[in-house]
């Protein structure tokens, strides 16, 4: 009978405390496999992509991830373990597509969910700025799946740019997303002072230091803020809304959203707070 998952196919090819080693945690971004193995398993690299490719009969490549996301693009570093040594690949997330390069730009399937309800909070019209775009992927499926008038979407790594150029392109969504090259900070200064009804800072690394430049995109009479950043236990968002409303302390600030995006280490979580910001 067939693997019914990596545990079943490194059967009697690693131990049992190797697999428990190994854990169940990879992504599958369109038909790349990404894999963290620990320094202990290196040298069986080659068994453990081969595993996953024999599972997972879709996937054309197999990734091992070699160093954290880091750096202000926020890449990682990828080594190939199994098939085809191209990091190029389609991603498809409800019903948008997602072309990357998974060594050159930052992309991240475990934020579907997220996109989405980001998505649904959109009104009819809204211009939007989304600060840290990427490939385009909040953009894309804001524009898809809600009537937003406008998303001006801005990214520093000029191949994300590229990316999501191509992606607006394959989804036919020419009209609704504008990407734009450059420092979210300079670019929202220059030319969307007082623009957005909504801003997107999906970031949590920077969200704080850009928090002013979010607030200069908004409209003079106020609008939403996703406001992306890290928390721990046992208070996850309660240093984050002291930050916010200390920052903000001339606008009448209102949190009507928040909520745990995901794990990022032990007892910290990677959060967004939603911000209705007014006037006073
Ligand atoms: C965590 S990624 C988010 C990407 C995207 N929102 C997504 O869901 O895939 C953050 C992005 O911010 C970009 N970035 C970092 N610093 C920036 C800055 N100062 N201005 C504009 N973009 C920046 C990086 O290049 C990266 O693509």
């Amino acid at each position: 009978m067939p693997a019914r998952n990596l545990r079943e196919a490194l059967e009697g090819k690693l131990s049992d405390l190797e697999v428990k080693l190994l854990g169940r945690s990879f992504d599958i971004v369109g038909d790349v496999g990404i894999v963290k193995i620990p320094e202990p398993l290196l040298q069986k690299k080659k068994l453990i992509g081969e595993a996953l490719m024999s599972v997972h009969k879709n996937l054309r490549t197999v990734l091992m991830q070699t160093s954290p996301v880091s750096g202000e693009f926020r890449t990682r570093k990828l080594e190939v373990i199994a098939g085809d040594p191209n990091t190029e690949t389609v991603h498809k997330e409800y019903g948008c597509l997602f072309k990357v390069d998974l060594s050159k730009v930052y992309f991240s399937p475990r934020l579907a969910t997220e996109r989405m309800r980001i998505s649904s909070l959109v009104r009819p019209n809204e211009v939007v700025v989304n600060m840290f775009a990427g490939v385009g992927c909040y953009s894309i499926i804001m524009a898809k799946h809600s009537d937003v008038g406008k998303v001006y979407s801005i990214d520093k790594n000029p191949v994300a740019v590229r990316y999501m150029h191509e992606n607006v392109r394959i989804n036919k969504v020419g009209g609704k997303v504008v990407p734009i090259c450059g420092d979210a900070g300079e670019v929202i200064e220059k030319q969307l002072r007082g623009k957005a009804d909504r801003v997107l800072m999906p970031l949590p690394e920077s969200a704080r230091e850009f928090l002013d430049s979010a607030l200069t995109a908004l409209r003079p009479q106020g609008g939403v803020i996703h406001f992306y950043d890290f928390g721990e236990d046992p208070d996850p968002f309660g240093p984050s809304i002291k930050f916010v409303r200390e920052r903000l302390s001339e606008r009448r600030v209102e949190v009507t959203g928040k909520r745990i995006v995901r794990s990022y280490a032990p007892r910290v979580y990677h959060i967004v707070l939603d911000l209705l910001v007014c006037r006073e």
